[in-house]
């Protein structure tokens, strides 16, 4: 397993990082049990994996905690989060401060060495700076937390305004921002002052729906052509990504050699897909033609998540 330093924070971290989140929640959200999940967990900590990003609200931190219990603390770097909203509207700093602490209970240890406002929507960001940060800076000076962290909401902030909003402010050593080939974005808007800052950076989206169901990257695609963003001479129709062979396994090699991304986020329910992912993030680069290719289709394009 290749290792990297996440950036200022100084931590050693893998360059995959497994996500307890996303669709697949450790095989959670398609009915696998508690024991299956822990050991997905386990298992990508025996091959190296030593970055781990779990949410209040994937309801798989206790997970976390079953599966670190058997290693070294500060063997592993555990990245949690919750949003700075509930359903009764915009939290406190105390409120989110009592949420990071639940999170604690939950994994089962006295901090977190990493922690993140959890999809941060752009017009929320006036508050989680004015508000919750400075209740993380205390929190973090108990010794509850390492590093202040913020992910964006891809899904709907495909052009990073959320990263784009907090970067001026330089109160976040770590952020987690969606890149993939349909969407490369970060790479002209997050990444350049990203490196900056130093801020370590964890790359989401990396393989999603469009990049492992077929059918879901025709729509994609057929969508892009539609909108005029791409030329349909330029494109096969039927197989987008045929240039690439294994789509999914580019996928994470696209993300993996990126310059200014530093850990490739892997969500997955599947030993198998636990077991090739890993290899996909420690090959070689994609060949030159093809990263090319895709920069040529796809480079300038800020308008689909890969979802
Ligand atoms: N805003 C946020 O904070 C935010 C948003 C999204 C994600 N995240 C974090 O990022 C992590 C990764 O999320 P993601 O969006 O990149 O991905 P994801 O939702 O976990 O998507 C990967 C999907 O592809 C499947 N898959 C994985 N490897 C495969 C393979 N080799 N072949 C075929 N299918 C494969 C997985 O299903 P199988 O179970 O079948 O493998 C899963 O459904 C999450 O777990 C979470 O920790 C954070």
């Amino acid at each position: 397993m290749k290792t990297t330093t996440l950036g200022r924070t100084g931590l050693e971290v893998s360059i995959a990082g497994l996500g307890c989140g996303g669709h697949s929640r450790l095989g959670i959200s398609y009915g696998k049990d508690f024991d299956h999940a822990v050991g997905v967990l386990r298992r990508a900590i025996e091959l190296g994996v030593n970055f781990i990003d779990t949410a209040t609200n994937y309801q798989t931190e206790p997970h976390v905690a079953r599966a670190i219990a058997e290693v070294p603390r500060d063997s592993v770097v555990i990245s949690s989060k919750c949003g700075v909203a509930d359903e009764q509207g915009l939290l406190t700093g105390d409120a989110y401060v009592a949420k990071l602490e639940a999170s604690l209970q939950r994994l089962e240890t006295d901090y977190v060495d990493i922690y993140h406002l959890h999809g941060l929507q752009p017009t929320h960001c006036d508050h989680a700076l004015q508000e919750i940060v400075p209740a993380l800076q205390r929190a973090k000076e108990q010794g509850k937390l390492r590093h202040l962290a913020v992910s964006e909401a891809f899904e709907t902030d495909r052009g990073h305004k959320t990263l784009k909003r907090v970067l001026d402010a330089d109160v976040f050593d770590v952020m987690m921002v969606g890149f993939n080939p349909l969407n490369p974005s970060a790479r002209r808007d997050v990444f350049p002052a990203t490196l900056k800052q130093g801020v370590g950076t964890l790359g989401m989206f990396a393989v999603r729906q469009a990049l492992t169901r077929p059918e879901r990257l025709r729509e994609v695609v057929a969508e892009l052509i539609e909108a005029g963003k791409i030329d349909p001479q330029t494109v096969d129709h039927d197989d987008p990504l045929g240039f690439l062979g294994d789509v999914t396994d580019a996928g994470y090699r696209f993300s993996a050699h990126e310059p200014g991304l530093d850990v490739v986020l892997f969500g997955t329910g599947n030993p198998e897909h636990l077991e090739t992912n890993l290899q996909s993030i420690n090959a070689d680069p994609l060949p030159a033609e093809q990263h090319a290719k895709l920069t040529e289709l796809f480079g300038q394009l800020d308008t689909h998540s890969g979802n």
